[in-house]
């Protein structure tokens, strides 16, 4: 088989409180023909930066080390012009957000045919993009080449990104995490076009996940990256049957797969790029060290198809090596805090508020009751109602029914009371990026509510900052410099 790209000895370091700190070291990777390979890894292990490096598509002042072949070209010293004629042409990439990486004000189709028209010449080539959605499996397509991209579903915009990428016919396809963010099924079927479109056009694809149950099915080799460093690589089909780095294990027994009673956790979190331990970079978590561990970076220990950068591999159980399970709460006692009573939302329909009351109920008789430290989980398809019942509850929406917080219906608050009252509500949304500006440091995001509660000092603020940072995995001293 003919390998379309071979990575050696990649390196990437991004600069970071004014020094360049390393985020990937030594990756080395092979993708053939037709081939796709799965990069793995915890949130955070550099899974994306490895990924935009490929196309050296990094932040400015990054530092990229190695050789990435793609063919018989060096990406990593070909000239910026030269690049620019890669990407797109003989590479394609999709990324976890469509709608960030989609022009809102622009059709999708003019969109895709600008894909074409780039590297191929030409002009408006609506057959092509007829046949691309296709391909892709949008529909009625020809009936919507004048549609907009919020005039499409999460899943179909994922689809229509592809058919962009898609749109040269690449020798390589990067996927970095296309289908978090969508419901199990659409990802499912995201993830079975994809395979199927590179059996079809004898792609190599490097697919990038957190997730290991969404890769099970597709994936012919698998690469597993911890705190920037390969811990585990080789063939799909014996890594997924006996996982040989603890860490591998560990992520395989944190995932749900067909005949697993348990999902486990792996303690701990993944260190920092500046704080990377000495060694093994998984031996604070691990729960089989050795003091041994902690010299030097172990080296790779083949054994047949795959191979891990472990002093004591062996072929392991999926959660032999992860020691939380996750609990299961005993049913708790305490009375409701909060309490949904028959909640019926209706969207305005195109002739305004005054039909809605006629308008079909996008959510219907919604009604449940949860104690102080419960969790309840809403499931449903996409367009189910799931995120309409989380609004109406925190009251952005006008709804019918009762949302009651320790007893006080907070339709009836007004004024400074309703306020205080709903800031007890909090939402954390599907896409982060979206939610967030980009022109502000996270650390100012962070204190941005608590300065508008107006009686905190500034050591205060950076000191609260710190703490909520921490408490979700993150250097908080880091964020909090700025303030
Ligand atoms: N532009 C940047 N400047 C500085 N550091 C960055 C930048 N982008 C990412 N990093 C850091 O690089 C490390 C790896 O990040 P990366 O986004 O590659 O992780 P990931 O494995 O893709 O995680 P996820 O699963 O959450 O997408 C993290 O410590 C992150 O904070
Ligand atoms: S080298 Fe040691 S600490 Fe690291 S994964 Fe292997 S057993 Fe665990
Ligand atoms: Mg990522």
């Amino acid at each position: 088989m003919s390998a379309v790209l071979r990575v050696e000895d990649l390196g990437v370091a991004l600069p970071r409180g004014g020094r360049g700190v390393p985020i990937v070291e030594g990756l080395n990777l092979t993708i053939n023909a037709g081939e796709m390979l799965a990069l793995v890894g915890e949130s955070g292990s550099g899974k994306t930066i490895a990924a935009l490096s490929l196309m050296r598509l990094l932040p400015p002042g990054a530092t990229l080390t190695g050789n990435i072949w793609l063919g018989g070209q060096n990406l990593a010293r070909l000239p910026e012009s030269a690049l620019r004629r890669v990407r797109g042409r003989e590479t394609g990439m999709v990324f976890q957000s469509p709608l960030a990486a989609l022009n809102p004000s622009r059709t999708v189709a003019s969109q895709i045919a600008e894909a074409w028209r780039v590297h191929n010449g030409g002009g408006k080539n609506t057959a092509r993009v007829l046949e691309l959605l296709g391909e892709v499996g949008i529909p009625n397509a020809a009936a919507r080449l004048e549609d907009y991209p919020h005039q499409f579903s999460g899943g179909q915009r994922q689809r229509v990104l592809l058919a962009m990428a898609l749109a040269c016919s690449p020798k390589l396809l990067i996927a970095d995490e296309p289908t978090s963010g969508l419901d199990p099924l659409i990802a499912r079927q995201i993830m079975e076009l994809i395979a199927r479109l590179r059996r079809e056009l004898n792609m190599a694809v490097l697919f990038v996940t957190h997730d290991l149950s969404v890769v099970e099915a597709h994936a012919d080799a698998v690469q597993v990256l911890y705190a920037g460093k390969s811990v585990e690589w080789g063939r799909a089909k014996q890594f997924f049957a006996h996982p040989r780095h603890p860490y591998s294990a560990a992520l395989l027994g944190s995932i749900a797969r067909l005949g697993q009673v348990r999902l486990h956790s792996i303690p701990g979190s993944l260190p920092e790029p500046e704080s990377r331990p000495p060694g093994c970079r998984f031996a604070p978590r691990c729960a089989f060290r050795q003091p041994d561990c902690a010299a030097s970076f172990p080296p790779p220990s083949p054994c047949g198809p795959t191979a891990a950068a472990c002093f004591y591999p062996r072929p392991m159980q999926n959660h032999e090596a992860s020691v939380e399970a996750f609990s299961t709460a005993p049913p708790r006692t305490f009375p409701p805090q909060l309490q949904v009573r028959n909640l019926t939302v209706r969207y305005k329909g195109k002739s305004g508020w005054r039909r809605a009351a006629a308008a079909p109920p996008s959510l219907s008789d919604a009604s449940f009751a949860l104690g102080r430290g419960e969790c309840l989980g809403v499931v449903g398809e996409s367009g189910s109602g799931k995120s309409t019942l989380g609004r109406a509850v925190l009251q952005m929406l006008p709804y019918e029914g009762q949302v009651l917080l320790e007893d006080t219906d907070l339709a009836t608050l007004r004024g400074a009371a309703g306020r205080a009252r709903r800031r007890r509500l909090q939402l954390v949304f599907q896409d982060p990026r979206e939610s967030m500006n980009p022109r502000l440091r996270i650390g100012e995001i962070i204190a941005e509510p608590l300065r508008l509660q107006g009686q905190l000092s500034q050591a205060q603020l950076r000191e609260n900052v710190e703490t909520l940072l921490r408490r979700v995995g993150l250097n908080g001293k880091r964020c909090s410099a700025a303030l």
